[in-house]
């Protein structure tokens, strides 16, 4: 925090020196950058970020290399970036999370709203309520009865407190007024691993990584979290459809870079985003993975701030009324 803010000092007093970096953002970017995935290798977050970073790194003329630093519910990722030089070359590519860690953490390693520089929005992914495929529940409304009735002995994976999956569960149990026990993973990368091994019983997880178990029969899969059907699971009912209302919940992805960065650096990011979110190869494999990219105006720094500032307010109520926190 302090190094941040030091930093932030310091840039300020550049600009207002007339150094504002220009040269520096002008050739920008003359060697790879880092794009911290605050989760573990093989999950949503990385297939995203993976898919993305290639295609800007095409239009950039620089790798993109995906660093998974996972733990804490994302946490610890975006504190490493939060306190990396603003420079342009180290970046995070994080989710709903960075809103949910501001309510759910009493005292997180840096300040979500005045740590980070906006780069833009990139998609917003459905969820999934997956099983191991022997679990007995048969649909959705069964599920809810199985784990009222086992509540003991049922285990739920999540990625740690602050992870899109710990949202969808905290949601589960507050619908159906149970606390199970949790299962904390560095990613739903390997809790899908897990999943798949029968090693637990079920998660909440995003299409970006249940598609192709759920295609290759290797999991179970009851409900999306979505108002209406997901293309890519057509025969997967919503979770209205399957019996429990007002189970709604989008994980969107946002590009962030240390506060202090030069807006000339972030648009230029911005600009390369908005290009991969028209690839048509990033387009298709959104597509297979039951997503889609953000518009162009939600891929600009303004889109993701306006993003990130509402849906702190909107979870905070929710997550209050849940009386979940971590320190
Ligand atoms: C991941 O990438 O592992 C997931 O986003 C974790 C989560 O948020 O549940």
């Amino acid at each position: 925090m302090k190094n941040a803010r030091i930093v932030a000092v310091v840039a300020a007093l550049m600009a207002a020196a007339g150094f504002s970096g220009g040269a520096a953002a002008e050739d920008y970017p003359t060697r790879p950058i880092s794009m911290v995935v605050p989760f573990a290798a093989g999950g949503p977050t990385d297939t995203v970020a993976r898919l993305v970073a290639e295609s800007m790194s095409r239009d950039l003329g620089q790798q993109i290399l995906v660093e998974n630093v996972g733990g804490a519910g994302g946490t610890l990722g975006a504190s490493r970036v939060a306190k990396s030089d603003p420079d342009g070359y180290t970046l995070l590519l994080h989710h709903i999370g960075m809103a949910t860690s501001a309510v759910l953490y009493r005292k997180l390693p840096y300040d979500t709203l005045n740590a980070f520089e906006y780069v833009g929005l990139v998609t917003e992914v459905p969820m999934t309520i997956v099983a191991r495929s022997d679990f007995e529940p048969a649909d959705l409304k069964g599920l809810i009865d199985y784990v009222k009735t086992n509540k003991d002995k049922v285990t739920l994976a999540n990625a740690g407190v602050g992870a899109a999956s710990h949202l969808c569960g905290m949601l589960f149990m507050s619908k159906i007024g149970e606390q199970l026990t949790t299962v904390p993973y560095k990613g739903t990368g390997p809790a899908m691993t897990d999943l798949v091994g029968k090693q637990v019983d079920f998660m909440c997880d995003q299409t970006t990584n249940t598609t192709n178990q759920i295609k290759g029969g290797k999991i179970k899969v009851y409900a999306t979290t979505t108002k209406d059907r997901v293309a890519s699971l057509p025969d997967v009912p919503t979770a209205a459809e399957a019996g429990l209302q007002d189970f709604e919940v989008g994980i969107w992805h946002g590009v962030y870079a240390p506060k202090g960065t030069p807006p000339e650096i972030t648009a230029k990011l911005s600009a390369a985003l908005q290009k991969a979110l028209k690839d048509p190869l990033v387009v298709k494999r959104f597509a297979d993975l039951g997503t889609a990219p953000s518009t162009e105006a939600e891929a600009t720094p303004e889109g993701l701030k306006t993003k990130l500032t509402s849906e702190i307010e909107r979870w905070r109520p929710v997550i209050t009324a849940a009386g979940v926190y971590a320190d």
